[in-house]
């Protein structure tokens, strides 16, 4: 059977985001890069990344600069923390290690503000060090392929996907394999609406199998409750109503629902429209939106949900399942759905 680590490294081969750290083995660029996004998408990281290589070219330029600079060029990413450690830890690679980065694990580990991560990383994409890295995008991926219910934020949870993490490293390209999974956990296995659909590991995905992504990984938390942002599109065509019934692995699993866009923060229709889901959905056809609806927050027991339903018109049927508009009333539908009708249905 074809290991876990190629089929990764095949689909980063064809899906990986071509970034400018990626074209460099430079450690300093690589570490900026990895500091940078720590708690940062790729899509804000990339202007600051861009930013701090132009005015620091090396790490002697950055252990130089006085660290006021060092901050207001950081202006923006939050958790100034790092920015103050960064500074820091190129002035240590200035006076402990002759301006040379490290290339140990220990000493890199070492340095402020590297953590686990940060090592792994650097010592991994750098040196071809054999360090699995462990970052919210492992967790989930590993968490759903293996179908793991351990806590991802108790000890007992760290340290079985610690020591999942290294199994599945390919030892022969430690730097490219994490770098496919971690862009695997952003682009395919993602937290909101996973593209199980066109994956290649769906058949070895053992969550897959048991209807439990939505819900994987687990943590245990204090029992906190979580946002979630639905856009629901109430799309009807002639007599027809788009409804679907909603899959396993998440809440509401049987009932019936509008086409759901799930998103990580309140997004616009605009937003909405410019998604891959959307134009999959109405691209080929004329379609009108007719109004925006947006409800109180909707409560269930670990869940508050913030849903928006975007009622369009359109000439030509989707390519989605459908029912009588008439015969609406008789699917079984969440609360929510059922509220939004009764009171806002003409
Ligand atoms: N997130 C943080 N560092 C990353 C990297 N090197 N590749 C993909 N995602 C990342």
């Amino acid at each position: 059977m074809e290991p876990v680590s190629d089929i990764l490294l095949s689909w980063f081969a064809r899906e990986g985001r071509d970034l400018p750290w990626r074209r460099t083995r430079d450690p300093y660029r690589i570490w900026l890069s990895e500091v940078i996004l720590q708690q940062t998408r790729v899509a804000q990281g990339l202007e600051y990344y861009l930013r701090f290589t132009e005015r620091f070219p090396d790490i002697a330029a950055l252990a130089a600069a006085p660290e006021d600079e060092v901050l207001k060029l950081w202006q923006g990413l939050g958790y100034y923390s790092r920015a103050r450690n960064l500074h820091a830890a190129a002035r240590q690679v200035m006076s402990r290690f002759g301006g040379v980065f490290p290339a140990t694990y220990g000493e890199v580990r070492a340095l402020p503000g590297v953590g686990d991560y940060t090592a792994a990383a650097v010592c991994s994409i750098v040196y071809d060090a054999p360090c699995a890295v462990l970052d919210g995008n492992v967790y989930r991926v590993l968490a759903r392929l293996f179908d793991i219910g351990i806590p991802i934020d108790t000890t007992a949870g760290k340290r079985t996907f610690a020591e999942l993490a290294q199994l599945q490293l390919d030892t022969s390209r430690p730097g490219l394999y994490n770098q496919a999974i971690m862009d695997f956990g952003a682009l395919q296995c993602t937290p909101a609406q996973p593209r199980c659909g066109d994956c290649p590991l769906a058949g070895r995905c053992l969550a897959l199998a048991a209807g439990t992504v939505g819900v994987r990984p687990v943590k245990q938390g204090r029992a906190k409750v979580r946002d979630r942002w639905f856009n629901y599109l109430h799309v009807t065509c002639g007599g027809q109503t788009l409804l679907h019934r909603r899959g396993g692995g998440d809440i509401w699993q049987g009932l019936y629902e509008f086409p759901l866009i799930e998103t990580d923060k309140a997004a616009d229709f605009a937003e909405l429209a410019a998604t891959a889901a959307f134009r999959e959905l109405l691209g080929n056809g004329r379609w009108h939106l007719r109004r925006s609806v947006t409800m109180p927050g909707h409560q269930l027991s670990h869940q508050l949900l913030h849903a928006v339903f975007h009622r369009i018109e359109c000439d030509a049927m989707p390519a989605f399942p459908s029912v009588e508009t008439a015969a609406l009333g008789g699917y079984a539908l969440p609360r929510l759905i059922d509220r939004y009708l009764t009171k806002y249905q003409m």
